[in-house]
């Protein structure tokens, strides 16, 4: 009975993904994570005060939310594939940064990007377009958008 259920939580586990991962397809991108060298290298590029705001839109794991952090950032990341966001959430929990790690369930598109110094995204090369126009039309002056790439690489851009 009990090796039923389990295994029925694991195939749940497994179809849920799956139903994201297809999903993450036709919206942003899939998960892929950033190399912590390239996520280092980034967040040093970006000369970031202590206690300004980021955001990860499509955070995956958590790994961009929990690097800014901890250069004393406040992070926030956003994730619409529940499985990964509980993954993060968890782990913040047993971070010792966790009074300045957030992690939201929702789809990026929705989110305001208004009260954020900084926006970071690993996304497919044709979303950046559209995260561009709603990074010009939603941050205040001065804030920036990063863009990680595949392999060692990533692109900012600050609104004027
Ligand atoms: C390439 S991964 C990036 C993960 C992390 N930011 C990093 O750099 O390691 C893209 C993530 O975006 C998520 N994603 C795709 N479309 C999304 C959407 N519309 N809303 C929220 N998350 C989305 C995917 O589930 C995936 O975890």
């Amino acid at each position: 009975m009990v090796l039923i259920l389990i295994l029925g939580l694991l195939i749940g586990a497994i179809c849920i993904f799956l139903v994201f991962f297809v999903l993450s397809f036709l919206s942003a991108g899939p998960l892929v994570v950033s190399p912590k060298k390239n996520i280092n290298a980034l967040l040093e590029k970006l000369d970031c005060q202590k206690g300004e705001k980021l955001i990860d839109l499509g955070s995956g794991e958590g790994r961009v939310v929990f690097a800014a952090a901890e250069k004393g950032l406040d992070a926030t990341g956003v994730e619409f594939n529940i499985l990964l966001y509980l993954f993060s959430k968890v782990r913040s929990c047993f971070s010792r940064h966790k009074g300045r790690i957030h992690f939201k369930l929702g789809n990026l598109w929705k989110i305001s990007l208004a009260p954020y110094d900084v926006v970071t995204c690993f996304v497919f090369p044709e979303v950046r377009v559209k995260i561009k126009k709603k990074f010009e039309k939603e941050v205040q002056k001065g804030a920036r958008l990063a863009f990680l790439k595949h392999g060692n690489g990533f692109e900012i851009m600050r609104k004027p």
